[in-house]
C-alpha cells in the first residue's frame, strides 16, 4: 500500500537553487530525521527534504514529517505478500523521487541489493556504535555487555552488507561505570543528532568523496 499527501504527481516535487534532493527512510520515532530537518529548515544544509518514506504505519517519524509539511509515502511492509514485493514497491517509491541522497534514519530493515545498487554512493546510515565494533541490533547493549570504555556513533555509506559501508564520520562518548543500555543510548543519541546533520551537510556541499573503503572529506 502506498499513500502520499501531495495533490499532484510526485515528479512535481522540484528542488531549486541547486539544493540536493534528500529522501529520508524511517521506521520509528525519527529523532535523527528531525535533527537533519531542523538544519535543512535553517538553511545550514544545502538540501531539501523532498519526502519521508516509512515502512511502519503510524510511526512518529510520519507525524514529524507532516508537522513540517514534508511529503510522506507509506510503504507498509505488512501489506505486501513477500519481502520481494515490498522491496520492489520501495524501490519504485524511491526512484519516483529522483533523490541525490537517501538518508536512513532509524530505518529498521536491511535494504535489498537492487536498492543499494540503484543508489550506489548515495545512501547514508547512522549506527549507534563505533563500527566495525558492534554491528547489527542492540549495539549499545552489546557495548555494555562487552565492557568497552568508549562507545559512540558512526555515519557511513551503505553497501550490500549490514553496517559495513565506508565510514564518513564517527563520534565517541565515554561509557561510565553506572551506565545501562538506556543511559548509554541517550549519550550516544545526543552525538548522533550532531554527527548526522554534519555528514548530510558535507554531502550536500560535495565535500565527500568515496575512494574504495575510505571516504575523503574535502
Ligand atoms: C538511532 O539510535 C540510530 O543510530 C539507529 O536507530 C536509532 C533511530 O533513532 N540506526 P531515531 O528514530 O532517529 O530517533
Amino acid at each position: 500500500m502506498r499513500r502520499n499527501n501531495t495533490a499532484g504527481p510526485l515528479e512535481d516535487t522540484v528542488t531549486v537553487d541547486g539544493k540536493k534532493r534528500i529522501v529520508v527512510l524511517a521506521s520509528g520515532r525519527g529523532s535523527n530525521f528531525q535533527a537533519i530537518l531542523d538544519e535543512v529548515l535553517t538553511g545550514s544544509i544545502r538540501g531539501t527534504c523532498i519526502r519521508l518514506i516509512s515502512d511502519v504505519a503510524g510511526c512518529y517519524a510520519l507525524e514529524r514529517a507532516k508537522s513540517s509539511r514534508v511529503p510522506v509515502t507509506l510503504v507498509d511492509y505488512h501489506s505486501f505478500p513477500s519481502k520481494d514485493a515490498y522491496e520492489k514497491a520501495l524501490l519504485f517509491a524511491m526512484k519516483e523521487c529522483s533523490p541525490d541522497l537517501v538518508v536512513l534514519a532509524g530505518y529498521m530493515r536491511i535494504l535489498g541489493k537492487d536498492i543499494v545498487r540503484s543508489f550506489h554512493g548515495k545512501i547514508m546510515n547512522i549506527h549507534p556504535a563505533l563500527l566495525p565494533s558492534f554491528p547489527g541490533l542492540h549495539a549499545q547493549r552489546q557495548a555494555i555487555s562487552y565492557g568497552v570504555k568508549v562507545a559512540g556513533c558512526t555515519v557511513h555509506f551503505v553497501d550490500e552488507m549490514m553496517d559495513t559501508g565506508p565510514v564518513i564520520l564517527q563520534k565517541c562518548v565515554p561509557v561510565l561505570p553506572d551506565d545501562d543500555e538506556d543511559s548509554l543510548s541517550e549519550r550516544i543519541l545526543h552525538e548522533e543528532h550532531r554527527c548526522y546533520p554534519l555528514a548530510v551537510k558535507l554531502f550536500c556541499e560535495d565535500h565527500l568523496k568515496i575512494e574504495g573503503r575510505v571516504v575523503r572529506v574535502r
